[in-house]
């Protein structure tokens, strides 16, 4: 019998299609997250759970008992939905899908950077409502990124793509991160170590957030750290939501302490603070950083890679836990 697997969420068909050929599978057709409770249910009747961003699987849900689950093959490279410690405990392995996305991410780092300079939401919701009444020499005059100074807080893969990417538009690349790069890395981006976040932040001009989410970087930008930045400055965050104090966030933009942002992630989402909507210097996508075609796919195949060692009795690439 073929290991029973479940999906929690619709994946590109051409990867359901591939997981389908080698074991049992259940996705929910109608698409919807999971609640708690069925969460529970799956973790007595699966050999794996394949999770995504929108499932919580604190320890109430890992220590079920009668748990068949042995596997959780998160479809994502963030994982702090996921208990480890909990998953550990259990003796449940936990596994996540780097690399894959790290140029559609950055990608989309570089979208929201240039989206926030060049005020394009702005832009757009003025010539769809009809408003637009004309060029004009002085018309939604954005900022230049040439010649300015890209902070990046963490400098792993996806900082560092961003990074390479920015130089083409003539950032320079300073970065903050608890580990400091090998000096071939950092000679290849010409990027510079700041010693400290508020260092960082006092001295870019775009701050965009390449770190974990969970509890040690939960409000990381906080009033605080805003209040260092320039006046003239953009947050960019394609990170996790829990990152930035949104509420500090929607202050320093209404002030003008800081000039815009770019925010690909929410911390409550999918609701996002009416705060944040009412204001026009908030660029925000509704959490794209992996979405194309080839990306979602790539990260399925992934998962599905580390399932096939799993039940091959072998140990999957991508172990976190
Ligand atoms: C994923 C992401 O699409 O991989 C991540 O960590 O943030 C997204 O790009 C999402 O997490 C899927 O679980």
């Amino acid at each position: 019998m073929p290991p029973k697997i479940l999906l929690t969420r619709r994946w590109p068909d051409t990867v359901e299609a591939h997981l389908r050929q080698r074991y049992d599978v259940t996705v929910d057709p109608s698409d919807r997250p999971l609640s708690a409770a069925e969460l529970t249910e799956a973790m007595g009747r699966y050999d794996a759970i394949c999770p995504t961003v929108t499932d919580r699987l604190g320890a109430a849900i890992l220590a079920a008992p009668n748990a068949r689950v042995r596997i959780l093959g998160n479809f994502g490279a963030g994982f702090e939905h996921i208990d480890l410690e909990a998953a550990k405990a259990a003796g449940i392995v936990v596994t996540n899908t780097p690399d894959v996305l790290t140029d559609a991410t950055a990608d989309l780092a570089i979208l929201l950077m240039l989206m926030a300079s060049r005020r394009a939401g702005e832009g757009e919701r003025e010539l769809r409502a009809g408003q637009w009444t004309g060029w004009r020499p002085t018309h939604l005059l954005g900022q230049g990124l040439a010649g300015k100074r890209l902070g990046l807080v963490g400098f792993g893969r996806i900082a560092q793509a961003t990074a390479a990417r920015a130089r083409a538009f003539g950032l320079s690349i300073a970065y903050y991160s608890r580990r400091r790069a090998d000096a071939d890395v950092e000679a290849a981006l010409d990027a510079t170590h700041v010693d400290s976040l508020e260092e960082l932040a006092a001295t870019s001009d775009v701050l965009s957030l390449h770190c974990p989410g969970g509890p040690a970087t939960r409000h990381l930008v906080n009033a605080a750290l805003l209040a260092r930045m320039r006046p003239t400055a953009i947050l960019v965050n394609t990170a996790r939501g829990t990152v930035v104090n949104e509420a500090a966030l929607i202050a320093a933009l209404s002030s003008g302490a800081i000039a815009a942002a770019g925010l690909d992630v929410f911390e409550g989402e999918p609701a996002v603070n009416p705060g944040l909507i009412a204001l026009p210097n908030a660029v925000l996508l509704p959490h794209l950083g992996s979405a194309t075609l080839e990306t979602r796919t790539a990260m399925g195949m992934r998962v599905a890679a580390n399932l096939d060692r799993f039940f091959a009795g072998e140990v999957p690439h991508d172990r976190v836990a």
